[in-house]
C-alpha cells in the first residue's frame, strides 16, 4: 500500500520556455504561452529584479487557470538553465515615427553581450530573436553565436501573415484560419504579400467573391498591403508599443518547436541561395519543428513579387553592411 503522502513521480517530460525581457512583449508572450500550455515550466529573465519577479509572481497566481504552467523570473541569467526554447525580446522599442532599423546599432550592441550568457546556460536551445530589427539580429545572433540556421531564427512575417490574414477573413466573411496568404521579406517596410499564391480554401484570392461581387481588386490589394506595413506604426502611435499579437505570436513559434509540429510559419532565417539570395535573414514559408527550421519552401511567387524579395534582402545586406557584419 503506498503511503498517502509518497511523492509522486512524474513521467511528464519538462519542456522550457525562456523568455529574455519581462516588458510588454516578454510578459505577453509568456502569458500567451502559459494559457496555451505550450511548455511546463516558463522562465523570465530581466536585469530589472523587482519587475521580472513581480512578472513571474502574478502570472503564477493564474496558474490554477492554466495547464498548470510554471512560471519563474530572476535577474540571473541562469534562470534560463536548460531551456528548451529561448526568445529574446529585450532591446530599445520603436518610438512613434522610428522604424525597425533606426533601433539596429542599439540592439546589435546588446546582442553581442547577451547571445554567449544565453548559450552558455542553454546549449541546446533554439533561439527565436523578437527584438526588431529581428531579420537583421537573427543574422547578428548566428554569427556572434556560430550556431546553425535551424536554430536561430525570427518571429519575422509569423506577425505580418496574421495581420494580413485577418484583414483578408473579415472582408471576404470567412475564419482566418481559411484565409491562406504569406507576407514575406523583411518584418519591415519592405515586406510584401504573395498575392499570386493567396486562396481562400482553394479559390484564388482574386476571384473570391461576397454578395456577388470580387472585393480583392488589385486596388484593393494594394491597400491591403499599405495597412499591414503601416499596422505597427498605427498601434504604437495610439497605445505605444505593440505587444499582445507578437506575444501570440511567439508563443505559436514556440508551440511548433516544443511540440515538434512541422508547422509552416513566415519565420525569417538566414538564407542559402533561396531564389539567389544568401547571407540576409529573410521570412519565408518555413516547416518548424523540435529542431527549429527546417525547409524553406520554394513558394510560387510572380516576377514583381521576385523582384520585392530581392529588394528586401538589399535592404538587409545594407544594415548589416553599416554594422560592420
Ligand atoms: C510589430 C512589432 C513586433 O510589428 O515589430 O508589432
Amino acid at each position: 500500500m503506498t503511503p498517502v503522502n509518497a511523492s509522486i513521480e512524474t513521467t511528464v517530460r519538462r519542456t522550457k520556455i525562456g523568455v529574455v525581457g519581462a516588458g510588454s512583449v516578454g510578459t505577453s508572450l509568456a502569458y500567451a504561452a502559459m494559457i496555451r500550455g505550450v511548455s511546463t515550466d516558463i522562465a523570465l529573465y530581466d536585469l530589472q529584479t523587482a519587475k521580472v519577479e513581480a512578472e513571474a509572481l502574478d502570472l503564477s497566481h493564474g496558474q490554477m487557470f492554466t495547464p498548470g504552467v510554471r512560471v519563474e523570473g530572476s535577474d540571473d541569467v541562469a534562470v534560463l538553465k536548460d531551456s528548451d526554447i529561448i526568445l529574446v525580446t529585450a532591446g530599445a522599442k520603436q518610438k512613434p515615427g522610428q522604424t525597425r532599423l533606426d533601433l539596429a546599432g542599439a540592439n546589435t550592441a546588446i546582442l553581442k553581450s547577451l547571445m554567449p550568457q544565453l548559450v552558455e546556460q542553454a546549449p541546446q536551445a533554439v533561439y527565436v530573436l523578437v527584438t526588431n530589427p529581428c531579420d537583421v539580429l537573427t543574422v547578428v545572433a548566428q554569427r556572434i553565436t556560430g550556431l546553425p540556421y535551424q536554430r536561430v531564427l525570427s518571429s519575422g512575417t509569423v506577425l505580418d501573415t496574421s495581420r494580413l490574414r485577418w484583414l483578408i477573413g473579415s472582408e471576404a466573411q470567412v475564419n482566418t484560419s481559411s484565409v491562406h496568404a504569406y507576407i514575406i521579406g523583411e518584418h519591415g517596410d519592405t515586406e510584401f504579400p504573395v498575392w499570386s499564391s493567396a486562396t481562400i480554401g482553394q479559390v484564388p484570392l482574386r476571384e473570391w467573391e461576397v454578395d456577388g461581387r470580387r472585393p480583392f481588386t488589385e486596388e484593393r490589394l494594394e491597400g491591403l498591403r499599405e495597412e499591414v506595413i503601416n499596422a505597427a506604426y498605427r498601434v504604437i502611435q495610439g497605445k505605444g508599443a505593440t505587444n499582445y499579437a507578437i506575444g501570440l505570436s511567439g508563443a505559436r513559434i514556440a508551440e511548433a518547436v516544443l511540440k515538434d509540429q512541422h508547422a509552416v510559419m513566415s519565420v525569417s532565417t538566414v538564407l542559402e541561395d533561396y531564389r539567389g539570395i544568401s547571407g540576409v535573414a529573410l521570412s519565408v514559408p518555413s516547416v518548424v519543428g523540435g529542431t527549429g527550421v527546417g525547409q524553406r519552401l520554394q513558394i510560387p511567387m510572380g516576377e514583381r513579387e521576385e523582384q520585392q524579395l530581392h529588394a528586401s534582402a538589399d535592404a538587409m545586406r545594407k544594415t548589416l553592411s553599416d554594422l560592420g557584419f
